[in-house]
C-alpha cells in the first residue's frame, strides 16, 4: 500500500475561504472586522517565524492585527497588566501569547489571565474544561485542525482505535478530548509508556506530537492506518522533518500528513477561525446571527 498524502495547504485554504466569506458578510451587515492581538516575548527564532505567519494570515483575511513585542526581560507583572489592558479593550477579539515563554515567566498564570472569550488558542482551563465536557467554545487550534484534516479524508471515528503519542497541553491532551468526543477509543502514550511500539501497532488513527525526529518507525505502523505527524523538527542540514519516519510509513499507512505542509498550515487556519468565532461572541445581541 502507498499512503495518500494529506495536503494541509489545500484543506487550510478551504478554511481561509470560509473565514474570508464570513468576514465579508459581516462587513456588509456593518460589523467591524475581527481583531487579533499577537504577543511575542523575547526573540526565539522559531516563535518569531510562527508569529510572523499568524500576522500575515490576519493581513490576508482582513483580520485586524495588533502586533505586540516585549523584551525577554519583561517582568511577569508587566505581562499580566498588558493582558489586562487587552482584556478590557472592547476592540480586541482575540489574544494570543506565543509559547514557550522565555526565562522565568509563568505560562500557566499568563494563560489563565486571558479572558476565556478572547482565548483564541483555546488553552485557558475554562476552554479545555468545556472541550472535556463536550460543550466546546474556543478549541485548541492544532487538535481542531487535525480533526478537520481527518474529516477531509472521510475518517470514521466511532469505536476506532486512536493512539496519541505525546501528552502536552497544546496538542496531546486536547487531541485526546477531540477524538474521544468524536467516538474513538483513545490511548495516550507519553514518556513513561513502557512499550511504545506495541501501542502504536494497534492504532487505526495515529497522532504523533512529541518533537523527536524519526521517533516512530515505519514498520510499527498498522497497515491501512491514518497517520498524522504534528512534529516539526529542524535537522542540522536545515531540512524540516516530522516525528514519523516518512518513507517507511508511506509503504504501510492509508493516509499520511507530510512535514512541512500537513498539520502546520491548519494550526494557523484554525486560529483565524477562532478569532472570527471570538468576534461573534463580542457582537451585540441584535447583530448575532
Ligand atoms: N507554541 C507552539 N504552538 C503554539 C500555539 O498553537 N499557540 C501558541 N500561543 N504558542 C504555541
Amino acid at each position: 500500500m502507498t499512503a495518500k498524502i494529506i495536503d494541509g495547504k489545500t484543506v487550510a485554504a478551504r478554511v481561509y475561504t470560509l473565514v474570508r466569506t464570513d468576514i465579508a458578510a459581516r462587513a456588509s451587515r456593518g460589523l467591524r472586522p475581527p481583531a487579533l492581538a499577537t504577543v511575542l516575548i523575547g526573540n526565539d527564532p522559531a516563535s518569531e517565524i510562527y508569529v510572523r505567519n499568524k500576522r500575515a494570515a490576519c493581513q490576508e483575511l482582513g483580520i485586524r492585527s495588533l502586533p505586540i513585542e516585549l523584551s525577554a526581560a519583561t517582568p511577569q507583572a508587566q505581562l499580566l497588566s498588558e493582558i489586562d489592558r487587552l482584556n478590557s479593550d472592547s476592540s480586541v477579539d482575540g489574544i494570543l501569547v506565543q509559547l514557550p515563554l522565555p526565562g522565568v515567566l509563568d505560562s500557566a498564570a499568563v494563560i489563565e489571565r486571558i479572558r476565556p472569550d478572547k482565548d483564541v488558542d483555546g488553552f485557558h482551563p475554562y476552554n479545555v474544561g468545556r472541550l472535556a465536557q463536550r460543550i466546546p467554545l474556543l478549541r485548541p487550534c492544532t487538535p481542531a485542525g487535525v480533526m478537520v484534516l481527518l474529516e477531509s479524508i472521510g475518517e470514521k471515528f466511532h469505536g476506532r482505535q486512536a493512539v496519541i503519542v505525546g501528552a502536552s497541553n497544546i496538542v496531546g491532551r486536547p487531541m485526546a478530548l477531540e477524538l474521544l468526543r468524536a467516538g474513538a477509543v483513545v490511548t495516550i502514550t507519553h514518556r513513561f509508556t513502557r512499550d511504545l511500539r506495541a501501542d502504536i501497532e494497534k492504532a487505526e488513527i495515529l497522532v504523533v506530537a512529541v518533537g523527536k525526529p524519526g521517533l516512530v518507525k515505519g514498520d510499527w505502523i498498522r497497515p491501512g492506518a491514518t497517520v498524522i505527524d504534528v512534529g516539526i523538527n529542524r535537522m542540522p542540514d536545515g531540512r524540516l522533518v516530522g516525528d514519523v519516519e516518512f518513507e517507511g510509513t508511506k509503504e504501510r499507512a492509508a493516509y499520511l500528513t507530510p512535514v512541512p505542509g500537513g498539520v502546520g498550515p491548519m494550526t494557523v487556519a484554525m486560529l483565524m477561525q477562532n478569532t472570527l468565532a471570538a468576534a461573534r461572541l463580542h457582537d451585540g445581541p441584535t447583530e448575532r446571527s
